[in-house]
């Protein structure tokens, strides 16, 4: 069976490693893989990269991806979907294995149940947004980005008596934030489910000037809202031009929430954003061993056939979940996680 294999979306530590398992596990089965370049783009352009035991060889610790990505959407362009299955059908290629978060799994689902393409998913994101799946492959790996960046604030914090503020990515949800609020001790943590007032985070800061504390951290995610005791709020933007898929670009509430906690507190503060460092570089142990799991487990479902599924954490499980099921619905942080986080704040 020839296997197309590719990676869609904002790349991520890890993708290397699912690529080289599927790969491994798909050639332990009989069949063999091709890479498409730059994702869904590749199976627009034909744009192909032959994957051999010696091209993945050496990549497990590699950041990034071997394939290339992009954010293209073949359901915006005219004719996309279409040309997709001829190109499918002239490289003989038997079934797709999409890499990828809810954009290119998304679009991966559409093909399969409006066009009949066979194709399988793995679960990709920092953001750990994607439902259907415990935890994504590269998210382990941002928040101990984000961990270690806390931990090198405080010190830097407390010698100056200066608020941080430190700003994470994690779109629409708050799992880069909380996690990583945990893990370093944040002060105040602002995510987009369970949002805090600016007033209320000036507060928390007094309240630790109050009893000698005269440095804090405040960790705050890319989507999340400033909002105000007066009900007012505020979405920032680091550009309203949207993408294939309809996403804004975020960034930029760091610098505006450090602001008004500097005019509130009166305390000296600076404003960190962590940006693309989260995404780069090479993938932690445990993502490493999560890739894995889901490439070799992808391997057996297009083994059995079973297409319009995904490969999915569950518990310490990896199972198969419907792809329709983990792109319906955007996966937020529950409050307990948020819970745990505030009993240090302040
Ligand atoms: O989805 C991953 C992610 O890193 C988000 O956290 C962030 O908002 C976005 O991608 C950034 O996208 P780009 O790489 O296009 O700037």
């Amino acid at each position: 069976m020839k296997v197309a294999i590719l990676t869609g979306g904002g790349d991520c530590p890890g993708l290397n490693a699912v690529i080289r398992a599927a790969a491994r596990g798909c050639g332990a089965c009989g069949g063999y893989m091709v890479g498409v370049q730059n994702g869904w783009q590749g199976l627009l352009e034909a744009n192909y990269k032959p994957l051999t035991l010696d091209t993945v060889s050496g990549i497990l610790p590699l950041g990034g991806t071997i394939l290339g990505t992009s954010r293209t959407n073949p359901f915006t362009q005219e004719g996309g979907p279409e040309q997709i299955m001829k190109n499918v059908e002239a490289e003989g290629i038997d079934a797709v294995l999409a890499i990828g978060g809810e954009d290119t799994l998304g679009v991966a689902m559409k093909l399969h149940r409006d066009f009949g393409l066979k194709v399988v998913g793995v679960p990709k994101t920092i953001d750990n947004d994607l439902s259907g799946t415990d935890y994504t492959f590269g998210f382990d790996t941002a928040v101990s980005v984000a961990t270690e960046a806390i931990d090198r604030l405080h010190s830097t914090a407390e010698s100056h008596n200066r608020t941080m503020v430190v700003e994470v990515m994690g779109r629409h949800t708050g799992w880069i934030a909380v996690m990583s609020g945990i893990a370093g001790g944040a002060d105040a943590v602002l995510i987009p489910e369970f949002p805090l007032t600016v007033e209320e985070v000036a507060e928390l800061v007094m309240r630790r000037q109050e009893r000698g504390k005269n440095f804090s951290i405040v960790v705050v995610s890319e989507g999340a809202k400033l909002t105000w005791h007066s009900g007012a709020e505020e979405s920032i933007l680091a550009s309203s031009e949207t993408d294939a898929f309809g996403h804004v670009r975020l960034g930029g509430v760091g610098s505006v929430l450090g602001q008004q906690l500097e005019r509130l507190t009166g305390t000296e503060t600076r404003v960190t954003i962590l940006g693309h460092v989260q995404r780069g570089g090479t993938p932690t142990a445990r993502d490493r061993i999560l890739a894995t799991r889901f490439g070799i487990k992808a391997a057996e479902m297009i083994e059995a056939g079973h297409w319009g599924k995904m490969a999915a954490l569950r518990g310490d499980r990896i199972d198969e979940v419907e792809l329709v099921d983990a792109v319906d619905t955007c996966k937020y942080v529950p409050r307990e996680f948020f819970d745990i986080a505030s009993v240090f704040f302040g």
